[in-house]
């Protein structure tokens, strides 16, 4: 039975079927890291954190402030009270809401509603929004009429839901068309072949809510200058592609303010453009760590040099990350050989994974960067 909508078991062997629909659609939920987004850390979190856990002491709090998919607060959960968590990116600050924020929710009213969800017939639906924008690009034509009705139906309904229960659905609906984009995982373009139609079924995600849990959607270098922490963890876009841009249709999805869409991936205008992938990218980084209330730095950096692309080469370098963290205090590098997620243009030859920790020296840092400092 897992293989019909709720829509096509009723239609199949009656409305007694409904439970054991449930049960088989809903007994695995997504969990946070079965997700496809370009640098996400799940694979190397036993390692990131089996260093942290050895250069660090009397650790409370952890920020996250360039967070992504959560993967790595996730796992700070686990080990710390306080955990902040930040990325600019609407849908990724939905997803935090969705597996981390500590409000209430009912689970009852979030099954009804996605059971609502999947016992819609698409064939029964007209042209909306997405399916007009996006409809035999991103998603098959009837999967596009689902998924843009879903979100409409969502937004009608929001006042009778709590804050954490409009992002879980909103979440569920993310993870699940993420397994039917026509796309090698970003949104950066679609393959442009026949789709084959799959069916879109919504399964829920896994939801926790953590006590410690606060979640920022701001500019990491805004919220630098106003929060503190005792490991601030940093794992900002190196090259110039930027993610607002990659996963601008879930933005949309998230946003659904319905803007004009441009060109062949139908793109919205632009926002949320990040420093970090221009040439300004190593002063944003250095104004970061001059600004940061923070008792140790964790800096994660990859090595993309061979790339064949100018957009994959990396706008700061190992030595520039090096040589500005040891202005912060003593620093120790970590490798760890890696092949990531990429999007097939980038020869990840002799790919390397590195870990900074900085052991922060206030009086050191303040006068290293007096000048930036000065400035605030
Ligand atoms: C390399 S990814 C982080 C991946 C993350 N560690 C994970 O495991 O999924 C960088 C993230 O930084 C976010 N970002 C880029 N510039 C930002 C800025 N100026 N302020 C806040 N977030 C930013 C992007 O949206 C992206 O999600």
């Amino acid at each position: 039975m897992g293989n019909l909508t709720l829509y096509e078991a009723i239609s199949k062997f009656g409305e007694s079927v409904i439970e054991s629909w449930r049960t088989a659609a809903y007994q695995s939920n997504y969990r946070l890291e079965s997700r496809r987004y370009i640098g996400c850390k799940a694979k190397l979190v036993d390692w990131i954190f089996d260093i942290i856990e050895s250069e660090t002491e009397d650790v409370h709090s952890f920020c996250d402030i360039f967070a992504g998919t959560g993967s790595v607060a996730n796992r700070a959960f686990r080990l710390y009270d306080r955990v902040l968590v930040n990325d600019f990116l609407f849908s990724n600050n939905i997803i935090y809401k969705a597996f981390f924020q500590d409000a209430p929710w009912r689970k009852a009213k979030v099954l009804d509603l996605l059971d609502y969800y999947n016992s819609i017939n698409p064939d029964s639906l007209t042209d909306n929004y997405f399916s007009i924008n996006f409809g035999d690009k991103f998603f098959d034509m009837k999967t596009s009429r689902l998924i843009g009705y879903i979100r409409e139906d969502l937004e009608s309904k929001r006042t009778n839901l709590t804050e954490k229960e409009f992002a879980i659905i909103l979440a569920s609906l993310i993870y699940s068309i993420d397994r039917l984009a026509n796309t090698l995982g970003h949104y950066e373009a679609y393959i442009k072949k026949a789709i084959t139609p799959r069916k879109l079924i919504l399964r829920m995600i896994d939801v926790n809510n953590f006590s410690g849990a606060e979640i920022f959607q701001e500019d990491s270098n805004q919220l630098a200058r106003k929060i503190h922490a005792d490991v601030v963890y940093i794992d900002p876009p190196y090259n110039s592609r930027q993610y607002s841009r990659f996963y601008h249709l879930l933005e949309n999805l998230v946003q659904w303010t319905k803007p004009a869409l441009f060109g062949v991936a139908m793109k919205p205008k632009e926002e949320n453009m990040s420093a970090y992938c221009r040439s300004s990218a190593f002063a944003a980084f250095q104004d970061l760590i001059a600004h940061i209330d923070a008792r140790y730095l964790i800096v994660s950096y990859n090595n993309t040099y061979k790339s064949k692309s100018s957009s994959s080469e990396n706008k700061i370098k190992l030595e520039q990350i090096e040589e500005a963290l040891n202005k912060c205090g003593d620093t120790h590098i970590f490798e760890h050989a890696y092949s990531p997620f990429n999007s097939g243009k980038t020869e990840f030859e002799d790919h390397k994974e590195y870990l900074f920790v900085t052991h922060v020296n206030h009086e050191r840092r303040d006068r290293a960067f007096s000048t930036i400092l000065r400035g605030r």
